[in-house]
């Protein structure tokens, strides 16, 4: 597994770089990342990098067609062995080129410089990459572990103010799985306020602490086979279902987005299974309607029933039950609870 280290003079590729001598290096970028961080990365870079910018930025760039497109780059070129791939990018970017490095003859060294919040939160640590297959996300995809992954806040700069809101709904998701009910309130009014220009040092205490708290579960269950891994997946059945959802509709919704949505509805849920004087299922409620004004849904969302359908789709899910993580009364995190239309219907209209 591979710490993501805070790196914001990114010294840590550099050390990397002249140790290990890559025969070639590559840095895979979208539009947005070549525009506003390349700049910052490139002249730190030996004379003959390769820049392998991908035509198109956001959910699409996760397609096998980008993937292939970049296999065909790299073996034109003669990458062998002992080249190098550094992903430079959001989550989607993170992924695609984590996927495409773990995939090349059988696996090249590749490093990550992680340049949304949602990625530097969360994406690109965990050592899971993937792409989509037709609406259904991450369907193909391998565990694979970077040698590094530089967080470097200073590319916060410039991110909208609604990427920087997405990445912060997986933050507040590790909060929930690390700290006890009782503090989430705290927790939450802690959060950065995004209106306005934002500092983006004021950003790397809370990355450390998304970082830690994901590492942490992540190293009890690397590849997912003992079942604690799955409670990273915390608000994100309802999320999903969501997102491809709209993905299907051509609407905008980002991954984080979603996700808060997902949380809003998994904490419904989780409050419907206790007495409803239990102090918990009130703090769980509270905290819905929090996420709801924190993070509005930017799309107005179809009755249960078509959502429905797509949850039952995810790939937690066997063909008879939609699956979900739920909070028991002290906050603790319940994987492969089973949920009914009924209570997933109830929660959305809570
Ligand atoms: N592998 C995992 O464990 C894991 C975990 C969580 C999420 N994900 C994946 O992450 C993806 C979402 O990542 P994302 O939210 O970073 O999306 P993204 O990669 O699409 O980035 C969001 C947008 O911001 C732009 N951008 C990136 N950096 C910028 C910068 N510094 N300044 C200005 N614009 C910038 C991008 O070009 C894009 O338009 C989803 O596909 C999700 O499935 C993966
Ligand atoms: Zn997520």
């Amino acid at each position: 597994m591979t710490t993501p280290q805070l790196d914001p003079q990114l010294h840590h590729v550099l050390d990397w770089i002249d140790r290990t001598r890559p025969n070639r290096l590559a840095v895979i970028m979208d539009p947005n990342t070549e525009k506003h961080c390349l700049p910052v990365v490139s002249p730190l870079l030996p004379p003959h990098t390769d820049f392998l910018r991908l035509s198109e930025a956001g959910e699409g760039v996760k397609r096998i067609e980008h993937a292939h497109a970049l296999w065909s780059s790299l073996d034109e070129a003669g990458y062998d062995r002992n080249s190098a791939i550094i992903g430079l990018g959001g989550g989607t970017v993170t992924d695609l080129s984590a996927f495409v490095a773990s995939t090349y003859l059988r696996g090249v060294d590749f490093w990550l410089i992680p340049t949304t919040l949602l990625a530097m939160v969360d994406a690109a640590a965990g050592g899971k990459t993937g792409i989509n297959l037709g609406g259904a996300k991450n369907r193909i995809g391998t565990f694979a572990h970077p040698t590094g992954i530089s967080l470097c806040p200073e590319f916060l700069a410039t991110l909208p103010q609604r990427q920087l809101l997405s990445g912060l709904a997986e933050h507040v998701k590790h909060i929930l799985l690390a700290h006890s009910l009782p503090e989430w309130p705290q927790r939450m009014e802690a959060l950065p306020a995004l209106d306005g220009p934002i500092e983006p040092e004021d950003f790397a205490e809370l990355i450390r602490q998304s970082v830690d708290i994901k590492e942490g579960i992540v190293r009890q269950d690397v590849e997912e086979t003992n079942g604690i891994r799955k409670q990273l997946n915390l608000g994100h059945t309802a999320g999903h279902a969501i997102e491809s959802w709209a993905m299907a509709e051509g609407l905008e919704l980002l991954h984080g987005e979603a996700v808060a949505w997902g949380l809003g509805v998994e904490l419904a849920i989780s409050a419907g299974r206790m007495a409803p004087d239990a102090p918990a299922a009130a703090a769980m409620l509270a905290l819905r309607s929090t996420l709801e004004t924190q993070f509005p849904c930017p799309v107005s969302v179809p009755p249960p029933e078509a959502l429905w359908a797509w949850a039952r789709m995810d790939k937690k899910n066997d063909a008879e039950a939609v699956r979900m993580v739920l909070l028991s009364e002290n906050g603790d995190p319940l994987v492969d609870q089973a949920v009914s239309l009924e209570e997933f219907s109830a929660a959305c209209g809570a």
